[in-house]
């Protein structure tokens, strides 16, 4: 299926140069610094309407260019998407040709907007299975924003949770082999070794976690970088996810008290 056939030619940006009254109404002191959203409710949103799928797919892009827009806005510095799990590959294959299709579609369509925008995007998975179109779209939009310096957009695509610990316990492992870190080192600094080699390496973890679509579980995504999260779960459909939902879920982030662990004041 060519998916980018039916989109529409007349997109209009989803920045906007209006007064801002979205980030006046947000408690500049409490908002979280990395949020990871699990993007559920596509299917359901199209099947209510009588819709095939992948409709339901292209208004999920259209909810994901909202979303960056009003991080961008409120000054959010890294957002996490789970755009396609490890596990979304045992979908039918024309369910991911559709995604594969939209996701290279939005990489071409959506790059100079973004850049503009100063977005600083990087992809997180295996890229492996990936097509090599994909992959060269990935690229180059990661350099073409490397020095941007406004939202870092972490875009998750053939990504697990668990295939992102494994890779990192074996980069350690191999720091273990070549004598660079030793097991019985400070075990802050193996933390160290292997948090680098996480996939958000460079990132903080994750202080607020969003799932739309009314499931209430985390699905495989950043499994290590969650161990704190404060976690949200709505039953609106992705493609509905707008800015009253997004502001609701900064407000109850905002009213959250975090302890870490540790004891209240
Ligand atoms: C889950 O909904 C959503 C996905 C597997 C794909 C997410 C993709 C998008 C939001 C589209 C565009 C993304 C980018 C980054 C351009 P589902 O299909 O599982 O919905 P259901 O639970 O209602 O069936």
């Amino acid at each position: 299926m060519n998916v980018s056939s039916s989109h529409s030619t007349t997109e209009s940006s989803d920045f906007t140069t209006a007064p801002d009254s979205f980030a006046l109404s947000l408690d500049r002191g409490r908002l979280p610094r990395h949020i990871a959203v699990v993007m559920d409710g596509n299917g359901r949103w199209a099947k209510a309407r009588h819709l095939p799928r992948s409709i339901g797919h292209q208004r999920g892009r259209r909810a994901v260019r909202r979303l960056i827009e009003l991080a961008s806005r409120a000054q959010i510095p890294v957002l996490t998407l789970f755009a396609f799990s490890s596990e979304n590959w045992s979908r039918p294959p024309e369910e991911v040709e559709a995604l594969m299709g939209l996701f290279a579609y939005a990489l071409e369509r959506d790059m100079d907007e973004l850049h503009a925008h100063a977005v600083r995007i990087r992809f997180i998975g295996d890229r492996e299975p990936l097509s090599a179109r994909i992959r060269t779209l990935m690229i180059q939009a990661e350099q073409q924003t490397e020095y941007n310096t406004g939202l870092n957009l972490l875009i998750a695509v053939s990504y697990g949770g668990q295939w992102d610990i494994l890779h990192a316990a074996k980069q350690l492992a191999s720091a273990v082999l070549e004598g660079v870190i030793r097991l019985d080192d400070d075990p802050a600094a193996l933390r160290l070794v292997f948090e680098q080699n996480l996939s958000t390496a460079t990132y903080p973890p994750v202080d607020l976690f969003i799932r739309t679509g009314g499931e209430q579980r985390v699905s495989n995504f950043l499994l290590w970088q969650l161990a704190y999260a404060e976690l949200y779960f709505t039953d609106c459909l992705w493609p509905g996810f707008d800015e009253a939902h997004f502001r609701d879920a900064l407000q109850w982030y905002a009213a959250r008290e975090r302890r870490f662990g540790g004891l209240d004041e």
